[in-house]
């Protein structure tokens, strides 16, 4: 207890140790936790994940850690948003009881070297243009795990694939935690929230809408009937590919693997799209024939 803090209500951890304590007391009498797993930098996408927690747990608990295995060398590591003061301010607001904001060296001791890898789904799309990524993730979110113990966690869906890979991940090691998958909070014109839409100025920001638009042609050609993969990431790219400076990936994938079809989609496809405006790197996905349009 020596290490933590209260903040307005908010009760804020620091130490592994204290977390896992935190979680355990609260078991023993009888609460339900939950956890949102976090980078900080919150927007009403992650709160909208905290709103969830709260209907489905006791004790609500934020993780707050820019996690640095999950960077690649020339990524935005050291100039990714950290805003405690008003992360801490807007939990708070939303009624979280716990923050749990570590330092790298409770994360990552000396002699740390253990990383957890998911094959498969974590291979294509991020996993070609991020090596490493998902281990960074997954490794991290397995530590979560392992402190909060037996809980709910909220993921969101924005990150379609990291979603995908961390209930790989819970499944294959009986991990005893209940995942829930949170559909995409968006601004008004559809642009998917994130912490790095703070780094679009405005003429960039209008930009970025291609991204929203082409995911919406593509939806519309799919209500209609087009169940051609090439077809609906042609919709979509002549929407994003005239407004982004370069794509990474756009793909109409398989929504459980995210593979890539051989022949024409089913009934359920993900749309994902990966693209650049600038040295900001954004991301959104759409599943056709489950989601509404945005
Ligand atoms: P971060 O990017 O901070 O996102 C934290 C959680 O918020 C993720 O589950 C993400 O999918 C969700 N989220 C972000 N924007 C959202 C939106 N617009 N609508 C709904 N949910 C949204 O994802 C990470 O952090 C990290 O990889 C982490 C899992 C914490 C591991 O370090």
């Amino acid at each position: 207890m020596a290490d933590a803090e209260v903040r307005g209500d908010v009760r804020v951890i620091h130490e592994p140790a204290d977390l896992r304590a935190a979680c355990r007391e609260a078991r023993a009498r009888g609460l339900r936790v939950g956890v949102v797993p976090t980078m900080g930098a919150l927007h009403e996408g992650h709160l909208a994940l905290v709103d969830e927690a709260r209907r489905r747990a006791d004790l609500v608990i934020v993780t707050i850690f820019v996690n640095p295995l999950q960077f690649g060398p020339n990524e935005d590591f050291s100039r990714y948003p950290r805003t405690l003061p008003e992360d801490l301010a807007q939990c708070s607001a939303r009624g979280v009881d716990v923050v749990f904001a570590p330092e790298r060296a409770a994360m990552y001791p000396e002699g740390f070297s253990s990383t957890v890898r998911v094959a498969g789904v974590s291979e294509p799309l991020e996993g070609v243009h991020r090596p490493g990524h998902f281990d960074g993730v997954t490794t991290v979110v397995a530590k979560l795990f392992g402190l909060v113990g037996e809980s709910t966690a909220i993921f969101g869906r924005k990150d379609y694939q990291q979603w995908k890979v961390i209930t790989r991940m819970t499944r294959d090691l009986d991990l005893p935690v209940d995942l829930v998958g949170h559909r995409t909070i968006r601004e008004p014109d559809g642009l998917a929230l994130s912490s790095r839409n703070r780094y679009l100025d405005a003429s960039e920001r209008q930009r970025a809408l291609g991204i929203v638009l082409g995911l919406r042609a593509a939806a519309a050609a799919f209500g209609a009937g087009e169940r051609d993969p090439s077809a609906l990431e042609r919709l979509a790219h002549a929407e994003i590919g005239p407004r982004f400076d370069s794509i990474d990936y756009l793909a109409l994938r398989h929504p459980e693997t995210l593979a890539p079809f051989d022949g024409q989609a089913r009934d359920r496809a993900v749309l994902v799209v990966a693209a650049r405006i600038g040295k900001t790197r954004l991301i959104d996905n759409l599943v056709l024939g489950e989601e509404p349009v945005p």
